[in-house]
């Protein structure tokens, strides 16, 4: 059985000479970029690989997390109730589940790699699909690396210190979360592969971790038995919705934090080109994967709330690890927090990967500079120069371990690597779990928001589109709704934030104008030169 993660090895071209014959849109296949496979060769074509349950296990992969283990205590302490926060969660999951549904629509009208970034610039012009590009590899996947390093480090602190955690600096889970990211960026640099390996296997613990909850929330509620005895029966006397903020801005942080969650629903947009049959599969693959992680995530949720005390929830990144301490004592806080800081890991892991070819496409189409769309470490094929392999034991020994057999050589963009570690290390410094969340989901929000927007402008401006599937107007007139609101109250929830995220997205359009502009030879007009496609939608470019 070949590794569902295998799949995210084909985000991102790793050619420098993207496709001789045509341009690689990012998200483009690795092999399809290389030079004379070519996306004028078809080769797309021979990657249509994926299946409905690939697909599935994809998505399901990457959505859960780090958020279903840290994130209940930010909405807790958020929105003041248990009731309310059970409520916001289910908001936040119907949420994600409507924007993946429009995505799906987007996905099988515009049937090619790279996601918003291809469709934003079909609808709105190729400056917001720079614009998405630059934010996202300036903000969401170093802050979203960010927010996952800092939970695996705080999860691994507390598996090491116990519950004294609480009381040491905070410093110190910061410096672990900059380990693992100095770690990751490693492994990274020197194989493409091992880690995706590794992913797998944590996939199935994360899965077996969740149910654990469940049914263990479960059977202490009924049985009222945990390790010390008698459960905490302060849940029975639980007044649901008392306390419930009426805060409005509130509601939109405590969202904001349930919706890190279940982040990750636009994700199977970006291989849509590598489905065998996108226009049935996509819409089936959202359709049974947000319904299940919903459920398992609400689940989760009652069942943090059979076991703890409201109050003593609120606020706390280690949510799972109180509860493993609850009813396993020690030794399960141990447990579950060495589960969730490896999961983390693997969660770091494969978005360094993505992260870096992302940063990696961007500096060989000159968004930035060409330094960083090289590759590095024993490879200068690209530069032109000869092809000099490293010949002591030890590189040769890494070569083997590391499967890089048939080249010979490291073959992984470093210096893209490079400059996404020092931008996440710069969010684990300045950020906290609480305030990265809302700078994320407010940079991400708002390319969600146009990006679905641009839905219902395609409907209206190109009714004739085809559409093989589409869903009902409701949709995304729902996602565009709450994710207004959720805007526009981050603006005063969160002034700082927002105000950094529009510094970052404004920053964007100098730059587009200095380096993109008018340029006939750029990622975003070349994906219309996709084969097979032309024909269906390569007109409304102009
Ligand atoms: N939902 C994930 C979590 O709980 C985060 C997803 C990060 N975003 C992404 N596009 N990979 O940790």
């Amino acid at each position: 059985v070949s590794s569902v993660f295998d799949f995210s090895a084909n985000l991102f071209p790793l050619s420098s000479t993207a496709g001789g014959g045509g341009y690689a849109p990012i998200g483009a296949p690795i092999s399809a970029a290389r030079p004379n496979g070519g996306l004028g060769g078809g080769s797309l074509e021979k990657h249509k690989t994926l299946t409905y349950l690939n697909g599935l296990s994809l998505i399901v992969g990457l959505i859960i997390g780090s958020g279903i283990f840290s994130s209940p205590g930010q909405v807790s302490a958020k929105i003041g109730s248990p009731g309310a926060a059970l409520v916001v969660w289910v908001i936040a999951g119907i949420l994600a589940w409507t924007g993946a549904a429009s995505y799906a629509e987007l996905g099988g009208a515009i049937p090619l790699n790279g996601g918003a970034q291809v469709y934003l610039a079909k609808t709105f012009g190729e400056l917001s699909g720079f614009l998405f590009t630059w934010v996202a590899m300036l903000v969401l996947k170093p802050g979203s690396s960010a927010i996952i390093a800092i939970i695996m480090g705080e999860y691994l602190v507390r598996a090491f210190i116990g519950p004294d955690a609480e009381t040491i600096s905070p410093w110190f889970s910061k410096g672990v979360a900059l380990v693992g990211v100095a770690m990751v960026t490693f492994l990274n640099c020197v194989s493409t592969r091992v880690g995706t390996r590794v992913n797998d296997t944590l996939m199935f613990m994360k899965f077996v971790a969740l149910l654990g909850v469940t049914v263990t929330g479960v059977v202490v509620a009924i049985t009222g038995k945990t390790w010390k005895g008698k459960a905490d029966d302060g849940w029975k006397s639980h007044a649901w919705f008392e306390n419930t903020s009426t805060d409005m801005s509130a509601w939109a942080l405590a969202l904001y934090a349930g919706l890190w969650a279940f982040d990750g629903w636009d994700n199977t947009n970006y291989v849509v080109g590598e489905f065998r049959n996108p226009s049935r599969d996509l819409p089936r693959v959202i359709h049974t994967a947000m319904p299940l992680v919903i459920l398992s995530y609400v689940l989760a949720n009652v069942a943090y709330f059979l076991v703890l005390p409201f109050d003593s929830m609120g606020g706390s990144n280690t949510v799972a690890v109180m509860f493993g301490s609850q009813v396993f004592g020690p030794t399960g806080s141990l447990i579950l927090a060495l589960i969730v800081s490896a999961s983390c890991f693997g969660a770091l892991n494969s978005s360094t990967f993505t992260s870096s070819r992302l940063a990696y496409v961007a500096g060989k189409e000159g968004y930035i500079p060409t330094i960083f769309g090289t590759l590095g470490v024993g490879n200068n094929e690209d530069q032109g120069l000869s092809t000099q392999r490293t010949r002591g034991w030890f590189s040769k020994k890494m070569r083997r371990m590391f499967g890089d057999e048939d080249t010979g050589l490291f073959y992984t963009p470093v210096y893209a690597l490079i400059l996404n570690s020092v931008l996440t290390a710069a969010y684990c410094v300045v950020g906290e779990f609480s305030t990265l969340v809302t700078f994320y989901g407010v940079a991400g929000y708002t390319f969600y928001f146009l990006t679905v927007l641009g839905l219902i402008v395609l409907r209206v401006r190109e009714p004739e589109l085809e559409r093989p599937y589409k869903t009902w107007l409701t949709t995304p007139i729902i996602f565009c709704c709450v994710s207004l609101f959720l805007l526009s109250r981050a603006v005063f929830a969160q002034p700082i934030q927002t105000l950094t995220v529009v510094i970052f997205v404004v920053a964007g359009v100098p730059v587009y104008f200095w380096r993109i502009h008018g340029r006939d030879d750029v990622v975003t007009r070349s994906a219309r030169r996709t084969p097979g496609s032309e024909k269906k939608w390569w007109q409304f470019w102009k």
